[in-house]
């Protein structure tokens, strides 16, 4: 509620029903179909509530109707008073006639009142309900769907689009649902049944009306025209403003830094000043419109009460049309003010309806996204102690070693723009291959390649002997303890942050897994220890305790396959060399991938892969490389420098 308010205050004629500026549903047809098709499981409340709305614009209508035959009856009644020369008794059992049956109407309009407002609370009521569950569906659905879409589609398309679905997007559609369309239902019953009661009064004063109606929507076109202008000036601005907000409070420190407070605060009120002008035009226009409209609708008023008058005074005269008595008058005079409301009413409403249509498709949109394939049919299960690989159709399981190997892979991200090409290699059980390669060699999306993040196009990867396109991608993942390049901690206590590596790790093997990550000493250090919260990404850590965490994140789980994406570069050469021992008992026994930039810590390394644009151009042991007096042997000795 509180929303449709704040949204509605920046309204205003020609104004979009949300700030992001007014977007046009590009199917209606196909978009409203699927909208029914959430209502299935309410079709029966949404009609029961539909038939509400429509009962409680028609009892709207049938009070102002009923003004009739009470003012003509009290007239009719008064008028007889009058005319018969009547006794004090006759005269008083006249007068209590008189009254009896007026309360008796006023009753009977007061319940007719009273009826369409009951339906329109219960009406309403039922509308909040079904549009807070299908609202609570679509939700589910897209955020279900998030967790499903592939990798790739996180590349191409923006978050904060993404976001906005599941924020303005949602609003919208709620919004039209809970309001905008029993509203809509309602102005749309208002305007026809009371079109159709004027016409019954006198389609004289019927015609006079829509003729001034006409006129008033010209005018109010006319300024309004302007003011559109004026509005989407200030949409623009107030973009402006709450973008550069936005950016100066990500960059606070780099403003800081580099001495930017002034020129920003600068730059801020030039934007700011911007938007008082814009906004000021825009509001002086909105504000010229409400008065023009009441008073111009006052005008109208008092013309078609002065040409009902005149109808009645000089009955000959119009007779053809129809008769005019008091009581059609006071009726019609009610009618013509409940008439122009509901047409204003109707295109407001339209507009937050289209713009909720556009929403839902492109909700519809993200949901419609091809997921991520998981066609892989090879599942792990349980052999012994162990776990095994079960290929269907297979008697014999085949053991989870952790072997693996890249036979001709051939990858682009981007038609046609090859990142990895003709890669081969292979990393035996318990075997430590690194990679070392200036920024931008494709170390990372070889690793993208083994946990299955992306596809390969060309060539294949095995593990175990088995296509990874064939095995179950949450098994793969699974069997791989990750740490990425790029560390995301999750609100919560370290403890929950390192046990999602693995949910079921007791507090112990926690520690254990944090004392390995050499990650315990600075843990135990802080005052609530592991249940110490971090916010959102860990930014109350250090970029280096935060790489400590995710490493023993990853080795709670005790995969048989690593892969640590310059998983220390964040850390000091001293931790570096105390948790190097821990390092080392974490990958004794799996085969592990190490992606690392400082050469140190891959001089031990079973294999050492280097890498240039994509293509494996040395590889060796570190003994190797450094007599082959190539492209590491430079790196090594610091003839040329990592860049
Ligand atoms: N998601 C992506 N979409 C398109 N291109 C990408 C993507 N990720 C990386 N690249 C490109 O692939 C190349 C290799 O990147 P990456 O494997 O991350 O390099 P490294 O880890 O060796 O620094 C770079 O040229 C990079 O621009
Ligand atoms: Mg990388």
């Amino acid at each position: 509620m509180s929303q449709q308010k704040f949204k509605a205050g920046q309204g205003g004629p020609g104004a979009g029903p949300n700030r992001h500026g007014f977007r046009k549903p590009k199917n209606i047809g196909k978009t409203l179909l699927r909208m029914f098709k959430y209502f299935k499981k309410n079709v029966g409340l949404l009609t029961i509530a539909l038939l509400m709305v429509v009962f409680s614009s028609l009892a709207g209508v049938a009070g102002n109707y009923l003004l009739k035959p009470i003012i003509n009856n009290l007239d009719t009644g008064i008028g007889s008073i009058v005319k018969d020369d009547l006794t004090d008794v006759a005269l008083q059992a006249a007068k209590s006639r008189i009254m009896e049956s007026l309360v008796g109407s006023l009753a009977v309009m007061a319940a007719i009142y009273a009826l369409g407002a009951i339906f329109s609370y219960f009406s309403s009521r039922i509308m909040v309900s079904i549009a807070q569950r299908t609202t609570n569906t679509i939700r589910s659905e897209l955020f279900n769907k998030l967790q499903k879409l592939p990798i790739g589609y996180f590349d191409s398309t923006p978050n904060g689009s993404i976001m906005s679905s599941f924020t303005n997007d949602m609003d919208n559609v709620g919004m039209a649902l809970e309001q905008s369309l029993s509203q809509t239902i309602t102005s749309l019953f208002t305007v026809v049944a009371t079109f159709i009661m004027m016409l019954v009064l006198s389609p004289l004063l019927t015609v006079i009306v829509v003729l001034m109606l006409f006129i008033m929507l010209k005018i109010v076109k006319t300024i309004g025209g302007n003011s559109a202008k004026y509005f989407r000036e200030q949409q623009k601005s107030l973009g402006d403003v709450d973008g550069y907000i936005e950016e100066m409070v990500e960059g606070q420190k780099v403003i800081k830094v580099f001495n930017h407070e002034q020129a920003a605060c600068k730059e801020f009120s030039k934007r700011n000043e911007d938007l008082k002008h814009a906004a000021t035009n825009a509001q002086t226009f909105a504000g010229l419109i409400m008065p023009i409209m009441g008073n111009l609708s006052y005008f109208h008023y008092a013309i078609t009460a002065v040409a009902g008058a005149i109808m009645i005074v000089n009955p000959g005269n119009w007779a053809i049309f129809a008769a005019m008595d008091l009581g059609t008058l006071a009726s019609f005079l009610q009618f013509t003010r409940s008439f122009s409301q509901p047409i204003t009413q109707i295109s407001n409403q339209i507009n937050v309806l289209l713009s909720a249509l556009a929403g839902a498709e492109r909700i519809f949109e993200i949901i419609d996204v091809e997921p991520e394939e998981n066609n892989g049919t090879v599942r792990l299960s349980a052999k012994g102690g162990g776990l095994a690989w079960k290929i269907p159709e297979q008697e014999d399981l085949v053991p989870l070693k952790g072997d693996v190997r890249f036979n001709n892979v051939t990858f682009s991200y981007v038609k046609d723009q090859v990142v990895l090409r003709n890669v081969s290699l292979y990393a035996k059980p318990g075997q430590k291959i690194a990679f070392v390669g200036s920024t931008g060699a494709g170390k990372t999306t070889i690793t993208n390649l083994i946990n299955r993040f992306y596809e390969v196009q060309e060539g294949t990867i095995t593990y175990d002997g088995i296509n990874v396109q064939d095995i179950d991608k949450n098994d793969l993942r699974r069997t791989m303890g990750i740490v990425l390049q790029d560390v995301h901690l999750f609100k919560g206590t370290i403890r929950e942050n390192i046990r999602y590596g693995k949910l079921d790790a007791t507090d112990n093997e926690i520690e254990r897994a944090a004392k390995i990550a050499n990650a315990h000493s600075f843990i135990s250090r802080l005052p609530d220890g592991y249940d110490t919260m971090l916010t959102a990404d860990g930014t109350n850590l250090s970029q280096g305790q935060r790489q400590l965490i995710s490493i023993a994140r990853a080795a709670v789980s005790d995969p048989p396959v690593l892969i640590l994406d310059e998983a220390t570069s964040s850390i000091d050469t001293r931790t570096e060399r105390m948790i190097e021992k821990g390092m080392d008992s974490l990958m004794s026994g799996r085969t592990t991938f190490v992606i690392a930039h400082r050469l140190s810590t891959v001089r031990n390394a079973d294999a050492i892969m280097v890498l240039e644009k994509g293509e494996i151009i040395e590889r060796g042991t570190h003994e190797d490389l450094l007599e082959l007096k190539g492209r590491y042997y430079s790196l090594y000795t610091g003839k040329i420098e990592l860049s």
